[in-house]
């Protein structure tokens, strides 16, 4: 058997028990949890504690083990235990409960802890042959693999209904062997400097208006994230946006597109990879209106000029050493459009999303993108969430510098 001593040291572990057999086996999980380093606190099914006792769980998580959502005068604040784990680990995940999550239907504090989780989740599915051929089992996995959910591979012998085939439980081991790779720190693009873009920029046209856009910045802060997690030197220039900044980042914050230019330049020749996410406004004002406009007339032009393609221009300067990545955002022709900017901004990767794709663009947590390569490549996702969608950019990025 592995030895995991302290290989989970500190970390936060909710592990979430569904009703199946394979229940019998969290004994041992959580045992080596603990033995790990880690602390763990189990939330149960009514249907799990059938299988096993919640009094053999909490003694060896020594935590209280939570089944439901109230009890007496006491709730349970699923909210606040979401948001205390590193990870959450349902193992087993039944077929019912696989079912809830795909859907999102909330009927038990389990379901409510998962909809609540802030963390990474991943999933050990046990139930019989069947049941796991069963097309609407394998909708449901790829449903919760495009929320960002990890599916831990099921095993193939001997089920609970006698026959043989897939769909055991991963082993104890096996899901914290899979935790250990999680935890991880990654670093593989240590000591490389990452500029990314993020955010709309806001253009002026008197002093109390502008022109911007719906960009959150999402995209650009989870891609800045990911290359920080892994090890790089990351520099984020910002547009304006109300999230949360990402923090061991050094941060630009910008207005115009034209200051976004000023603070990409200054930087891009030390940079390996630039990810240019940014929203840049393609106009700005001609002239800057030094009062307030009033509205004496009835009709109003404006005449604005171009700002600076900074994709462009980097793509003019950039080394063949240096990696430049563009997005498209596109509602129309999305294909030739995307293909088009890699070839006119000298780009080596393009990432596309279409404002036609449901779930993809400004207004969403989630985003469904294409990437395209200079070398001719292309590689289509599923719609994700941003955070998921960012590590499939960084992987990508990856792939073509090795390549
Ligand atoms: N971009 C930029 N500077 C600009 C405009 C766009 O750096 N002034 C970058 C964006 O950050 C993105 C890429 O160019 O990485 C493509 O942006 P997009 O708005 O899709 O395309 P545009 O080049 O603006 O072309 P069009 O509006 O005609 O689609």
């Amino acid at each position: 058997m592995p030895s995991f001593v302290f290989m989970l040291r500190a970390k936060k572990i909710i592990l979430g028990i569904c009703g199946s057999i394979a229940a019998y086996k969290t004994a041992f999980l959580v045992r080596l949890l603990v033995q790990a380093g880690a602390e763990v606190k189990v939330i149960m099914t009514s249907e799990a504690i059938k299988f096993i006792t919640p009094l053999t769980l909490s003694t060896l998580s020594k935590n209280e083990v939570l089944v439901n959502i109230s009890s007496n005068s006491n709730w349970e604040n699923h909210a606040l235990i979401g948001r205390w784990a590193d990870v959450m680990i349902i193992a087993p995940l039944s077929c019912n409960t696989l079912s809830k999550m795909s859907t999102g239907l909330c009927d038990n504090l389990l379901m409510a802890v998962y909809l609540s989780a802030t963390c990474p989740v991943l999933v050990a599915p046990a139930m019989d042959e069947d049941m796991w051929l069963h097309p609407s089992t394998k909708n449901n996995l790829a449903n919760l693999a495009s929320f960002g959910n990890v599916i831990i591979p099921v095993g193939v012998g001997e089920l609970a209904s006698g026959l043989s085939g897939p769909g055991r439980m991963a082993e104890p081991e096996e899901i914290v062997l899979m935790l250990e790779t999680h935890f991880k720190v990654k670093d593989d693009f240590k000591g490389k400097n990452v500029l990314v873009t993020a955010g709309p920029t806001y253009e002026a046209i008197d002093p109390v208006r502008f022109i911007g856009n719906h960009s959150s910045g999402k995209m650009g802060i989870a891609i800045a994230r990911e290359f920080y997690a892994r090890g790089a030197n990351v520099h984020l220039v910002i547009g304006p946006v109300g999230e949360a900044l990402p923090e061991g980042v050094h941060i630009t914050a910008v207005t115009s597109a034209s200051e976004m230019f000023e603070a990409c330049k200054n930087v891009f020749p030390l940079m390996d990879i630039t990810v240019m996410s940014a929203a840049v406004a393609d106009y700005k004002a001609l002239d800057v209106a030094a009062n307030k406009i009033k509205k004496n007339e009835e009709d109003l032009t404006l005449v604005f000029k171009k700002t600076v393609d900074i994709l462009k221009h980097l793509g003019s300067v950039k080394t063949d050493k240096q990696i430049l990545v563009g997005f498209a955002l596109e509602t129309n022709n999305e294909v030739d459009n995307a293909k088009q900017k890699l070839v006119k901004k000298n780009a080596d990767l393009i990432v596309l999303n279409s404002l036609n794709d449901a779930g993809a663009g400004f207004k969403h947590d989630s985003n469904k993108i294409t990437i395209f390569d200079k070398k001719g490549g292309e590689i289509a996702f599923q719609t994700k969430n941003k955070k998921a969608v960012a590590i499939d950019i960084v992987n990508t990025i990856l792939k073509y510098s090795n390549a």
